[in-house]
């Protein structure tokens, strides 16, 4: 098949799109991003990429960064997890609060705002500090990426801190219900760390290669999850990736998937190869617009969703 003329032919294709989505201003350091720019990396088993438009170009990794915490807590705490977080999509906006109130306290998934704040809690329970934590959460993602040069956006996520009035609501309310163990501010602010960190479309997608091969990375052969546990991450991608949005991106694009508010998706390829797509002009779900029908066209195309 021959990827890079499917590439070519998406970015013309979603070219009249680019100014259509919305750039996320809740969070104001992300507010002045160009909107018009597209960029898509396709990464195989042996390495080899293709890509196309601002492939190059860094973003702010916002959600997207849920997939490598939980995966790091799957890999510690392995099913232990789901008695603090669900594994059911919420049907709700990704910062909703009110499905938390209902249900004690317990995240529905752990890629809304309020299991992802779970997840990062336990990560600092496991490393023992924030700092450490998050030196520890970057380290990981390097690994998975293979790009040791990776930083955080310190400008992005103090402005999240600042303005993360919404976050410190849902980490509080999880506190109030026993479901949080360490400091609230200090929880939110290593969780804000992990979203601010910046990668392109080119290291994301290679760096999804592990869930696209049962858990192991083609590439470096090191096993990051079991089999069973890499099903889980990619069923998890599938159902709660999108937010309330999940069920749209599996029936127009059919694969698993996870979004981020930079207007990153990642998506997976069973047994051939991780995607990256970015564009950060957003749909009303806060899932980029000209990204997710840059994955419809790649499917269509391709024949490749796992449906
Ligand atoms: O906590 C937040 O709201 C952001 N740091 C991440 C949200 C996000 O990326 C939602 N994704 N589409």
């Amino acid at each position: 098949m021959d990827y890079q003329l499917i590439l070519n032919e998406i970015a013309e294709e979603i070219m009249s799109l680019q100014d259509k989505g919305k750039v996320a201003n809740y969070i104001p350091a992300l507010e002045n991003v160009n909107p018009e720019q597209f960029g898509m990396s396709l990464t195989l088993f042996d390495g080899t990429q293709y890509n196309v438009g601002d492939f190059n170009t860094l973003f702010s990794i916002q959600s997207i960064s849920k997939v490598f915490t939980f995966t790091l807590a799957l890999k510690f705490y392995s099913t232990g997890l789901y008695k603090r977080i669900g594994r059911e999509p919420s049907g709700n906006p990704f910062n909703s609060l009110v499905q938390l109130e209902y249900e004690h306290g317990v995240p529905r998934n752990p890629f809304i705002n309020a299991g992802a704040i779970n997840v990062t809690d336990t990560l600092m329970s496991y490393y023992g500090d924030s700092t450490t934590a998050s030196k520890e959460i970057m380290q990981f993602i390097q690994d998975i990426a293979g790009e040791p040069s990776l930083t955080h956006n310190e400008i992005v996520s103090t402005s999240e801190m600042d303005h993360g009035f919404r976050n410190m609501a849902l980490a509080n309310l999880m506190k109030s219900f026993n479901n949080l163990d360490n400091d609230v501010h200090d929880v939110v602010q290593t969780y804000f760390r992990h979203c601010a960190i910046e990668m392109n479309t080119k290291m994301l997608s290679r760096a999804m290669l592990f869930l696209s091969n049962h858990g192991i990375d083609p590439i470096s052969g090191v096993e990051y999850l079991s089999e069973q546990q890499a099903k889980r991450v990619n069923a998890v991608m599938l159902t709660c990736g999108h937010y309330d949005a999940s069920g749209d991106f599996a029936f127009h694009v059919g694969l698993p998937g996870k979004s981020g508010v930079g207007g990153g998706i990642v998506a997976v390829v069973p047994k051939k190869m991780g995607i990256c797509v970015w564009s950060p002009g957003l749909n009303a779900q806060g899932n980029s617009l000209a990204g997710t029908l840059a994955l419809e066209l790649f499917t269509s195309k391709t024949g490749m969703s796992i449906f």
